[in-house]
């Protein structure tokens, strides 16, 4: 699985890295930064988490 985010939606409401400590983690300011390009396969299930629950809609799953 591969993510995109887009940082010009990003608010940084800290749900993604809270949720998917594994996939995201938080620059100075809160907003999100992806960890790794590719979801490994046993932290994809938090990153659906993330996706589903980002308040601006700023995750996207770009390839399964
Ligand atoms: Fe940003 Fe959404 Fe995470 S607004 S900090 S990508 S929960």
């Amino acid at each position: 699985m591969k993510l995109a985010v887009d940082l010009a939606r990003c608010t940084g409401h800290g749900r993604c890295y809270t949720l998917a400590p594994h996939v995201f983690d938080a620059d100075d300011e809160g907003h999100c930064v992806l960890v790794t390009a590719e979801v490994a396969p046993a932290y994809e299930r938090e990153a659906r988490s993330a996706v589903v629950n980002c308040p601006e809609d700023a995750i996207a799953i770009s390839e399964e």
